[in-house]
């Protein structure tokens, strides 16, 4: 059988500093910061575990994902295509800095590109 994305990535540790990493850039992004304005800290470290939990259970992983779909849990936000395309970008970016070779980032923009038509609403 062949191994599993999650595993492929380099597993839970892997995961989980890709979505730091990510979170922390949009957070800072002069495009996506808009999004985390006003949000206290215990909002964002929830956010961000249950992320991990997400990126873990999609990618093949053992978790419990307890947070909502993705379009419920960006519905109203007004998020645009060039939000979308930013988020993109620093995806990429974070990617590289981390060393995810080709296959695996082409697997992943897949994933995500299947996502984006229930958090891109406005
Ligand atoms: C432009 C792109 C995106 C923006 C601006 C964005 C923004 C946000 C914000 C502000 C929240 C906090 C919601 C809340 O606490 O009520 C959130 C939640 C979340 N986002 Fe995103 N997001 C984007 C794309 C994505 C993508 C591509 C994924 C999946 C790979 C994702 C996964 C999640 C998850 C799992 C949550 C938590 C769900 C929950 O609250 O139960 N987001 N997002």
């Amino acid at each position: 059988m062949s191994k599993s994305l999650y595993l492929r990535l380099g597993g839970y540790d892997a995961l989980a500093m890709f979505a730091t990493k990510l979170i922390g850039a949009a957070q800072k992004d002069s495009v996506l910061g808009r999004f985390w304005e006003n949000r206290s800290a215990d909002r964002n470290d929830r956010d961000l575990q249950v992320l991990i939990d997400y990126l873990v259970r999609e990618t093949g992983g053992q978790m419990y994902y307890t947070g909502r779909d993705m379009a419920l849990a960006h519905k109203g936000m007004g998020i645009t295509a060039v939000d979308w395309t930013r988020f993109i970008e620093i995806v990429q970016n974070v990617a590289g800095e981390l060393g995810v070779g080709p296959t695996e980032g082409g697997e992943v923009m897949v994933f995500l590109e299947s996502l984006k038509g229930d958090i891109v609403t406005a």
